[in-house]
């Protein structure tokens, strides 16, 4: 069983964390007021054991749903930020209802390109070798702009200590699943779900075209831009992305 931060109370929202993250990539959106915050750990991240074999999208969806399930939790607000987001369409597919809504966080519905998919499986290979250091050092400069970098404060901790709890099986067993994931067009073309598109203006991993598209893809879709925000926009501005899914939330209830 995956490990998961349960906090607050109201309606719930799952916030599910991206690669190579934790659940502490969301500890600014905690103080989000009338909300259960249910936070898991992928497995091998962050509080929970690492994975016993390999791992697919739909292996992550089903340990959040039997979470969820043990938690009593029947349905939530399913938040996902870039991984996590891939996530979230496996849960949409294998789950509905288990979703209320869903934010979607710097990320996109399109799977990897041949290219991307070599790449992931050499990284596993140095990563197997030579541990996480290097996917920390390639990812660590893509989460946050150059600016919020150089100022070092708490929002380049929040990013590193999350990172620093990835394990070589947690890692390993992502990059496969990410490899493999499918396209998730027709999942968001298919669902009637209320959807969330949230990016960072300047996320060069999840550019905001990807988040216009999977708007527009949605019968129920809302795009937000948060300014002067890289890949972690929940995390580099946070009142900012806070407000807008306060306000996404408050306008579906
Ligand atoms: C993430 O932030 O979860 C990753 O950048 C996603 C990816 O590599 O596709």
């Amino acid at each position: 069983m995956i490990k998961a931060i349960d906090t607050g109370s109201g309606p719930a929202i799952v916030w599910i964390h991206g690669f190579p993250l934790s659940s502490a990539s969301f500890e600014p959106q905690l103080s989000i007021p009338g909300a259960r915050h249910i936070v898991p750990d992928l497995p091998g991240f962050g509080a929970s054991d690492p994975p016993s074999g390999a791992m697919s999208m739909d292996d992550y969806a089903d340990a959040i749903a039997g979470s969820m399930q043990s938690l009593g939790i029947a349905s939530a607000t399913l938040a996902g930020v870039s991984m996590g987001g891939y996530i979230v369409f496996a849960m949409m597919r294998r789950h509905p209802s288990l979703a209320s809504s869903v934010i979607l966080i710097d990320t996109k519905e399109s799977p990897d390109s041949p290219d991307a998919r070599e790449g992931r499986a050499k990284t596993a290979e140095a990563v197997s070798r030579d541990g996480v250091d290097s996917v920390i050092s390639a990812m660590y400069p893509k989460m946050l702009t150059p600016e919020t970098i150089a100022l070092a404060d708490w929002r380049a901790e929040t990013v590193m200590r999350a990172m620093r709890s990835a394990s070589v099986p947690g890692v390993t067993a992502a990059l496969a699943a990410m490899a493999s994931r499918p396209d998730s067009a027709e999942t968001i073309r298919n669902s009637a779900i209320p959807l969330l598109a949230v990016v960072g203006d300047q996320d060069a991993i999840t550019p905001p075209a990807d988040s216009e598209r999977m708007a527009s893809l949605a019968a129920d879709g809302t795009l937000a831009v948060i300014s002067d925000a890289a890949h972690l926009s929940n995390v580099e501005r946070p009142a900012e992305f806070n407000r807008t899914v306060q306000a996404y939330l408050a306008r579906l209830r």
